[in-house]
Formats: structure tokens, C-alpha cells, sequence
């Protein structure tokens, strides 16, 4: 396993969905979050068309994954692009591409090999890491749900009825969304939905 691989298994260390923030160039410069999946020792992104993002790709086929875990970053980066600089998000740029002074940052060939109507599915080639950050883990939906799966699990001999008929419905949610994004953790899931299900609830997956 060369180093680059060893590296990206330790950002990326499941199977499923993590949340990245996509830098691209093109058209003009933009960062965007972006869902990145991996499948095996493949990793993707599905980017619908009516993004800046999507229009860049089609422009430039290189592009920068940055990682973080910051919540605050990805609403910044979402709704309040023309704060960055301002704030703790400082932006930088390799070849005309943005990426974010903070981040563990890789720059990657992004191919398109599926052209949907309303997305396509890119294909990254990892090329180099450019940027050191403080999280060198991708955040992972997945996971994060699991956490809060937990939390709502410890109180099911608390809930009324009431909170129950209203958590059912959450924790079902949950236990779907973890095993679609987090497929590592379906053991995991497999044995709560048991433990939940001895408290009368009736999930499945
Ligand atoms: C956590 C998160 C993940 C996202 N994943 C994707 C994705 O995988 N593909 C996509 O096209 N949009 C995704 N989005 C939505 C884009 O970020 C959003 O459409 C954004 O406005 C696109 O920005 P752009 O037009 O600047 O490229 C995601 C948003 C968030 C908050």
C-alpha cells in the first residue's frame, strides 16, 4: 500500500458517505460541502448540475478535498461565502483552486463517469496532499448519528408514550440513514434495533 493510500484510509476509514468541503475553480473559484463516498478503495461524489460546483468540474478537472469538522465552517461555506477571510475560515489557493488555510487539504482529479439529468457521479484521483490540518478524519454523518442513536436508546424506559410515538419515528430515521452512510457499523445497528425492540418499539432496517 503506497503512502498516499495509507493516508487516505486513515481520512476516509470506512465504507459510506462523509461530509468534505470541495474546492473548485473553472468558471470562478468556489468551496462548496460536498458529500464524498467511498466504495471499496473508490471514492465519488455525486454533484447535481445546478451548482457552481458542477459548472467548474466540467471546466477544470482538478479539484482540492478539504477536510474538516467544524459544523460552523460548512454554514459558513454554505450560506455565508463573502464572510470568509473575515472570519476564522481563511482561504487559500494552489493552481487557481481555493482550499482552506486549516484543513488537511488534497488535491485530486475529479472525473466525471456517470452523466444523470439532474447529477453526475465524479470520480477522484488523489494526487498529493497539499495542506496540513488539525482533523486528519472526514466527518462522517453516519457516525455522528450513531452517537445521538445512543443517547435516544438510554432513555427509552423514560419516554411517556408521548415521547416515544415522536422518538419511534427519529430513531427509525437514524438507524436507516447510519446504515446507509456507515455500513462498517451494521452490526452495530443490527444489535440495537434488538435492544429497542425489546422495549415494544417495532423498527426495522
Ligand atoms: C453536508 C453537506 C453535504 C452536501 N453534499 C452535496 C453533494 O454531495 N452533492 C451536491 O451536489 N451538493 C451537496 N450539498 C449541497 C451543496 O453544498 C449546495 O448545493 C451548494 O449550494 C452548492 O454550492 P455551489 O453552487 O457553490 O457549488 C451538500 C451540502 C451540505 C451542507
Amino acid at each position: 500500500m503506497s503512502l498516499m493510500s495509507e493516508y487516505i484510509n486513515k481520512v476516509f476509514p470506512h465504507e459510506g458517505v462523509f461530509e468534505i468541503i470541495l474546492g473548485t475553480a473553472g468558471i470562478s473559484e468556489n468551496l462548496a460541502p460536498i458529500g464524498l463516498i467511498r466504495h471499496g478503495d473508490d471514492f465519488f461524489s455525486k454533484i447535481f448540475k445546478n451548482t457552481l460546483t458542477y459548472a467548474n468540474l466540467k471546466v477544470k478537472k482538478s479539484c482540492i478535498v478539504n477536510i474538516s469538522l467544524d459544523p460552523k465552517t460548512f454554514y459558513i461555506l454554505l450560506f455565508n461565502s463573502h464572510v470568509i477571510n473575515k472570519v476564522e475560515i481563511v482561504k487559500r489557493e494552489y493552481d487557481n483552486i481555493p482550499y482552506l488555510e486549516n484543513s488537511l487539504s488534497i488535491l485530486s482529479e475529479c472525473i466525471e463517469i456517470e452523466n444523470k439529468d439532474n447529477f453526475s457521479i465524479f470520480k477522484y484521483n488523489f494526487i498529493k496532499l497539499l495542506n496540513n490540518g488539525t482533523d486528519y478524519r472526514a466527518f462522517s454523518r453516519g457516525d455522528a448519528l450513531l452517537i445521538d442513536l445512543l443517547v435516544h436508546i438510554t432513555r427509552l424506559d423514560i419516554f411517556s408514550e408521548e415521547e416515544l410515538a415522536k422518538y419511534s419515528s427519529i430513531i427509525e430515521y437514524e438507524i436507516k440513514t447510519i446504515a446507509r452512510l456507515s455500513p462498517d457499523k451494521l452490526d452495530i445497528v443490527r444489535d440495537l434495533i434488538e435492544r429497542i425492540n425489546a422495549k415494544g418499539l417495532k423498527i426495522s432496517l
